[in-house]
């Protein structure tokens, strides 16, 4: 009797942790578009569909990996919903260094090194200039249309 109900403990367990993982990948994935990422970040949704990179998804430039995305994406979720930062009015933090390991993973392949050599050779002095892509390069977002985002006149409600 007491070995049957341990087994039945052992198999609902099992089947709740199936559940629980399937639930948090789906919920990874929902999270991970750029549909739910434009709910709170408008502004930036405009000056990257004018921006050089519109094919490109939000994530795939503002990624850290996985647990950092979603431990950084929930407390970003309860500033919003405590009303500590309201994402459509206040002036955001912005880390260039942060995304620029995104830009070397996507541009600095090395079939695409291989394939243009002068471009390797160009951008290993270019970059030794600059600390970030985005010393030279208008990536992502239009600036113009960024800078209006961070100077606007907001009225205070
Ligand atoms: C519930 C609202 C909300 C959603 C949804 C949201 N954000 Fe944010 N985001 C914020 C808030 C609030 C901040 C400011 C955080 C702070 O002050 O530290 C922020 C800051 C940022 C920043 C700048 C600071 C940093 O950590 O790099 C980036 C980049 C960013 N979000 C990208 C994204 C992306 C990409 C998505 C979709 C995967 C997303 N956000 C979804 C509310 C949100
Ligand atoms: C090709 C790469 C790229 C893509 C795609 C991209 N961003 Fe960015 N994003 C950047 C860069 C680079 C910065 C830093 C801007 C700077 O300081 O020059 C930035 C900054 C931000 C910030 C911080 C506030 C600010 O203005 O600096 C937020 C929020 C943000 N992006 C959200 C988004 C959202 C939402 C999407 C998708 C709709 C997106 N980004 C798509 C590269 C990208
Ligand atoms: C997911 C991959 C991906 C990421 C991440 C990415 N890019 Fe791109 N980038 C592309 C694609 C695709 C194009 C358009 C086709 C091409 O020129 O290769 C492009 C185009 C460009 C161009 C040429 C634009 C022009 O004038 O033709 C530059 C410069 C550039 N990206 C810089 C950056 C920088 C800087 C970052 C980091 C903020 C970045 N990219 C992040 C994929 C990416
Ligand atoms: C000091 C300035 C400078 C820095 C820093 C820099 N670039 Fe460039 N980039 C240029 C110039 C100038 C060109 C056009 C001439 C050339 O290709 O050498 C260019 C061209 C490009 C192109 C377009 C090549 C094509 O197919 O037309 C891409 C993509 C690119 N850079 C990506 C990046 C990425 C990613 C970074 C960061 C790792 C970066 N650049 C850092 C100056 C810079």
């Amino acid at each position: 009797m007491e070995k049957l109900s341990t087994k039945l403990w052992l198999i609902g367990g099992t089947a709740l942790v199936v559940v629980l993982v399937i639930a948090a990948m789906g919920m990874a994935r929902q999270t991970s578009k750029d549909s739910f990422c434009v709910t709170c970040h408008a502004y930036e949704k405009v000056s990257w569909d004018y921006g050089k990179h519109p094919e490109v998804g939000c994530i795939a430039c503002h990624t850290k990996g996985v647990v950092r995305d979603k431990t950084a994406g929930m407390r970003k979720v309860m500033l919003t919903l405590t009303d500590r930062v309201d994402p459509h009015r206040d002036n955001l933090p912005s880390y260039k260094d942060k995304i620029n390991d995104n830009c070397v993973a996507c541009h600095f392949t090395e079939e695409r090194l291989a394939l243009m050599p002068i471009f390797k050779e160009r951008h290993d002095e270019y970059r030794k200039h600059s600390a970030t892509c985005m010393g030279c390069h208008e990536a992502g977002h239009v600036i113009k249309l960024r800078e209006l985002r961070q100077t606007g006149v907001r009225l205070k409600i």
